[in-house]
């Protein structure tokens, strides 16, 4: 197939820095899903019977002629490290450059100013994407309401850092990397915002600000407008888990349902039967050693358990960004490969083949699926065989070399948590050597000569719940939307877990300023979708996609004509 060269380009650059963390690549991964492209940077051609709408909604807002094309390039603004100096005296920890760019070409004074938060990646191979195409919900949103449009990177991704990031990095420069600083960068930066071809005031006091975020985006979204609503009118939350909590196997609940729900089945059965016979095998040192070189090749044998455990997760990176598609390495691969009998041809019955041909049969199906070793080198940055008779550099147990996987990691194991350990009980999809200890290991694998109190044991979820409010948080002129089967929906606000609150979700806007009680929300799930599927309009899509749109769309109607400039007059406006 013809590749579009800026494809392959993005993809490149997208996924350069392998030795990711899960999280480094389900941000990566659902940048490329964004772009309408595969991880391996092709164009998505779904074959799911949704292509018809997708083209439908990509016409109707294709529809106003594209402006006149303006080069962007990055900017920065000087921040200081710690946002919260005592008496104001910044310059003592010195001050840092982040990154931003701005599209002014579809601006009309008075309109609002739209900031996309990239959050825990390196911003550059996607801004140019969010604020100039076509496809880009993002652009769509600021052409539809003439607005200037802001890509801003975090703080410690990308360029956005104080100095080098990279596994020689000492523990005290991550001191600033925290969500509470990240935040009143925004601030910051919003409130000395000035445009030199612009004559209007673009600050908050006089232009309602719109923030926009996805996944861990979508959390500053709702604690931006919660913490800085004299500076952040109204945003959008796209699958924001806002509840922080170590223990997040419960990820892996979405999985089984949504793959059961698609019809895989018969694959979660057989991902069950393998993984608890594999975790059998793995009791006795003789046999998890054979089991290893079996799946990875020779050099495989000294991995510990839970090591081999993280390999065996590699099956589910695409999940939440691709579903079962995403090319090579999506589940429909290798859940094809599984429920095949290589000698009839035939299709596994829904009870899947180990319950016919026993565990053992699947583990061997596994073992030999040609593409698992290539993933697991792919996403854990090893040279594993994959073959008995060639020793591979199969070490499993490696640092994170990426800069944005260093940075999230430090983050999580700080403040967040969601350790994806295994989800034991009836729908584990993983094995049970991924323990939560193993999660909280690799921590401290990764800073081994940090500790507390700049980084603690475990991470502080509950202080982080008290200071930014986890699920119950309800602020103003927000909206929240969530995938049915995204794993990151069950710490958000819309979980639907037995544990959650599980609050009373409305569509029809509330009035501009109104705040919900914790038993109602202003927010929506989105049927036969995972992470994110409302922001983007091309390739693996959800038609509820368009319909959360709708809704974000109604909320601004409602809302923009209320904002109120503070001091000297407002000059009218209207809004589209
Ligand atoms: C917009 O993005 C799509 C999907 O990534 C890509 O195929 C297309 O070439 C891009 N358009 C432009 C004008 O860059
Ligand atoms: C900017 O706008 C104001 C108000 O409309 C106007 O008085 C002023 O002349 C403008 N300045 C420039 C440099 O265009
Ligand atoms: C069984 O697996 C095959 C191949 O992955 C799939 O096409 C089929 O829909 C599955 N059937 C059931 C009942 O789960
Ligand atoms: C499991 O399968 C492997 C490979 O097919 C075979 O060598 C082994 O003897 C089997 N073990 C059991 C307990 O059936």
């Amino acid at each position: 197939m013809l590749l579009p060269v800026s494809a392959c380009a993005l993809a490149l650059a997208l996924l350069e820095g392998v030795g990711a963390s899960k999280g480094a690549w389900d941000r990566k991964l659902s940048l490329m899903a964004d772009m309408g492209l595969l991880p391996d940077g092709t164009p998505m051609e779904p074959d799911l019977g949704i292509a018809k709408s997708l083209k439908v909604s990509a016409m109707t807002y294709a529809e106003p002629p594209p402006p006149p094309e303006e080069t962007i390039e990055p900017e920065y603004v000087e921040l200081p490290l710690d946002n919260f100096a005592k008496n104001g005296d910044y310059s003592w920890q010195g001050t840092f450059y982040n990154r931003f760019w701005v599209r002014e070409a579809a601006y009309k004074p008075g309109a609002p100013v739209f900031l996309y938060d990239v959050g825990e990646a390196n911003a550059e191979p996607n801004a140019l994407f969010r604020l100039q195409n076509e496809t880009s919900f993002f652009k769509q949103m600021v052409d539809k309401y003439n607005g200037l449009g802001i890509v801003w990177e975090h703080r410690y991704y990308g360029n956005s850092t104080p100095g080098p990031i990279d596994i020689n990095t000492p523990p005290e420069v991550f001191r600033w990397l925290t969500t509470e600083q990240s935040l009143a960068d925004v601030d910051r930066f919003a409130k000395q915002f000035e445009r030199k071809n612009i004559n209007y005031t673009l600050t908050p006091d006089k232009t309602p600000w719109i923030f926009v975020g996805g996944s861990y985006p979508a959390m500053r979204a709702a604690f931006m407008r919660d913490k800085y609503p004299n500076t952040i009118f109204a945003g959008f939350a796209s699958s924001a888990p806002t509840q922080a909590k170590t223990d997040m196997s419960v990820y892996f609940e979405p999985v089984w349902d949504g793959m059961n729900h698609y019809g895989w089945g018969n694959c979660t059965r057989d991902i069950q039967a393998a993984v608890r016979y594999m975790d059998r095998l793995m009791e006795r040192p003789a046999t998890a050693a054979k089991l290893k070189e079996q799946f990875l090749g020779l050099g495989a044998a000294s991995n510990s358990n839970p090591t081999f455990a993280d390999a065996l997760v590699v099956i589910f990176y695409l999940w939440q960004s691709y579903g079962v598609e995403g090319g090579k390495n999506s589940l429909r691969n290798f859940c094809d490969w599984i429920e095949t009998d290589p000698a009839t041809k035939k299709t596994a019955p829904a009870k899947g083949w180990a319950a016919i041909k026993g565990a053992n049969y699947t583990v061997s199906r596994w073992a030999e699926y040609p593409y698992f070793t290539d993933m697991v080198n792919t996403y854990l940055e090893t040279k594993c065989s994959g073959d008995l008779t060639q020793k591979g550099n199969c070490d499993l147990n490696r640092k994170f070399t990426d800069p944005s996987s260093i940075a999230w990691t430090w983050q999580y194991c700080t403040q967040w948590g969601y350790f994806q350990s295994a989800n034991l009980g009836p729908h584990q999809l993983i094995s049970k050597y991924n323990s939560l200890i193993h999660q909280k290991d690799i921590c401290h694998r990764q800073f081994p000569t940090a500790t507390a109190p700049l980084f603690p044991q475990w991470p502080r979820t509950d202080l982080t719940n008290r200071v930014f409010g986890g699920w119950d948080l309800r602020p103003s002129n927000l909206y929240w939307s969530g995938g049915e089967f995204d794993p990151w929906r069950t710490l958000s606000p819309l979980s639907g877990e037995p544990w959650a609150p599980h609050p009373r979700a409305f569509t029809k806007p509330p009035k501009c300023g109104d705040e919900q009680d914790e038993d109602e929300i202003f927010g929506f799930v989105l049927k036969n979708a995972q992470h994110c599927y409302d922001f983007r309009t091309t390739g693996i899509t959800s038609p509820d996609g368009e319909v959360s749109r709708g809704y974000w769309y109604a909320a601004l109607d409602r809302w923009l004509p209320c904002f109120k400039p503070k001091g000297g007059h407002r000059r009218p406006h209207h809004w589209r």
